[in-house]
């Protein structure tokens, strides 16, 4: 399968020097991509900033933003069989970025803040996309509840939930613990190593029938 894969945070700029971000590192996304390029797939990778090394033989598109991601992404996305979304997008970005640095000035400074647009939420409705369509869902309660909605709401073929409230799993960590949803079934992995999890998923993503 040609296989599309987001990972990492994305940095929304307040001004030249600021920006809104979150404690994604990308291993999950990176892991995912290690694993299906391991397993013969050909890889594209569109990531956020991080630290890690791009793997063997994926191809790779850098972003910064969540307005990037979303216009790779779209460039991307009708060459793919699948899509699988590990990034952790910021919701919403500075209304404005200033062209100069922000001075200090009161004791309060407020932002205000837009939504960005919904990358995963446009596969099918916006970009038309009828691949193999898989999220993640990042929550600190009601995990499978709150994933089957994503599911519904988003049309995709699976999502992968994990417990972010839950120490040493999840963001910015080697290790994970995940609820797979799909429309008719869940099943949990229990915690393990990020790389070792990628490979399971990987595995049922490639299970599930393609038109
Ligand atoms: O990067 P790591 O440190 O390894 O951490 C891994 C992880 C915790 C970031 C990863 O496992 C994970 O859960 N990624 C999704 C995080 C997230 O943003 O979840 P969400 O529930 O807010 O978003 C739901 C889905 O919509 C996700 O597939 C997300 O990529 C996607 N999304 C969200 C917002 C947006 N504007 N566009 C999107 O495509």
């Amino acid at each position: 399968m040609k296989i599309l894969i987001t990972a990492g945070p994305t940095r929304e700029p307040l001004d030249p020097v600021r920006y809104l971000t979150n404690r994604s590192s990308g291993k999950m996304g990176y892991a995912l991509a290690h694993a299906a390029a391991h397993d013969g797939h050909q890889v594209l990778l569109i990531s956020g900033p991080t630290d890690l090394d791009v793997p063997d033989g994926v191809d790779f598109i850098p972003v910064e933003t969540a307005a990037e991601m979303f216009e790779a992404v779209q460039d991307s996305l009708s060459r793919m069989d699948a899509a699988i979304f590990a990034a952790a997008v910021a919701d919403y970005r500075p209304a404005t970025a200033a062209e100069q640095k922000i001075k200090k000035s009161g004791e309060t400074l407020t932002l205000e803040l837009v939504r960005n647009p919904d990358i995963l939420g446009s596969c099918r409705s916006h970009f038309g996309f009828t691949g193999t369509l898989v999220g993640f869902a990042a929550e600190t309660e009601h995990l499978a509840a709150h994933a089957r909605t994503k599911l519904e709401k988003k049309g995709c073929d699976l999502v992968v939930a994990n417990d972010v409230s839950q120490p040493g799993i999840g963001f910015d960590s080697d290790r994970n613990a995940v609820l797979l949803v799909f429309p008719d079934r869940i099943e949990s992995l229990p915690e393990d190593d990020k790389h070792q999890l990628a490979h399971r998923i990987i595995q049922e993503i490639e299970k599930i029938p393609r038109d």
